[in-house]
């Protein structure tokens, strides 16, 4: 806030939900910039109400809550926040890998029903991961960041990619092994997934790849809800196909598939893969100077160019 004012005049939605369509249309009318979130529906109704819009900057480097073909046809930039969020997202994907595999969810909410009865030898067993196989689904920077720690839990990595150019075999750490997503699947004993949301990703994990994956293997899902298709998932746990899984992202945020809820096998957390002090901070500054830069006439730090 401090650095926009310095520039120019801010219209602040204070509310703790998200503007409502209507209100953010009429408060539009007069702005050249958006700085909005990935709860915010930006599509071409909502910027037709802003004639005079110039740049959508969203606070998140997921950008499917705007349409990019509605704002190129009208000439508005669009800006995400891109790397500032890759290691706390990356943090948070092995805080769920280790939840899922060790129990540790799970455990905490036996114990605060008061249901532990004490240190047994076979209690809540949960699986190692030195030595399992990490399969990443999508190698761009928290892929690279969620690979680049498994050495120090002892696992060996495998990624596939759905954009063939993404990730030439020479931009991978040669020790990571690059797999078609069906032998990734096979082959993984904790797949974590960091796509975008694209139509090719809606529901890449469906019943189809669940029953491909190993019974004792985990999924973790830090990238968008809808990837995972949360009935197939609740399904495939409840029917012991898959060890376990974490999520971090659902189909219809706030909304928790209610199958999944009712589930011990499965870590839930509510979106907080860059919920940090210093990384939520970091996304704002940088969606504030994307606007700056734009309303300054220059081009913006990180432009959305898919
Ligand atoms: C993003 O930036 O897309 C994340 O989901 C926010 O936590």
């Amino acid at each position: 806030m401090a650095r926009l004012e310095q520039h120019c005049a801010v219209d602040l939605w204070g509310g703790s939900d998200a503007i409502p369509g209507a209100e953010l249309k009429a408060r539009l009318a007069d702005k050249q910039a958006l700085m909005c979130l990935l709860t915010d529906r930006v599509d071409g109704a909502v910027l037709d109400a802003g004639p005079g819009l110039r740049i959508v900057a969203n606070i998140a480097v997921g950008f499917d809550n705007i349409d990019l073909a509605a704002a190129r046809a009208r000439g508005v930039m669009v800006t995400n926040t891109p790397d500032v969020l890759t290691e706390a997202t990356a943090d948070l994907t092995w805080g769920l890998i280790l939840s899922a595999a060790r129990r540790i969810a799970e455990g905490e909410r036996l114990l605060r029903r008061g249901a532990w009865a004490g240190w047994a030898l076979d209690f809540m067993l949960g699986s190692d991961l030195r030595g399992k196989h990490l399969g990443i689904v999508g190698l761009g920077r928290i892929g690279r960041a969620v690979a680049a720690r498994a050495g120090a839990f002892g696992m060996r990595v495998a990624y596939a990619t759905l954009d063939a150019g993404a990730a030439a075999p020479g931009a991978a750490d040669a020790a990571w092994a690059r797999l078609s997503l069906d032998e990734l699947l096979s082959s993984s004993d904790v797949i974590t997934l960091h796509v975008p949301l694209t139509p090719a990703t809606r529901h890449l994990v469906d019943r189809r790849a669940l029953l491909r994956m190993k019974r004792r293997a985990y999924l973790v899902n830090t990238s968008r809800g809808p990837v995972v298709d949360e009935g197939a998932l609740a399904w495939a746990l409840r029917q012991g196909l898959i060890a376990g899984a974490a999520l971090d992202v659902y189909e219809q945020e706030p909304r928790v598939h209610p199958d999944l809820v009712g589930l011990e096998n499965v870590v839930l957390a509510p979106h907080l893969g860059s919920a940090t002090v210093e990384t939520r901070t970091a996304m704002a500054d940088l969606a504030a100077r994307n606007v700056l830069a734009v309303l300054a006439g220059d081009a913006p730090l990180t432009p959305v160019t898919a």
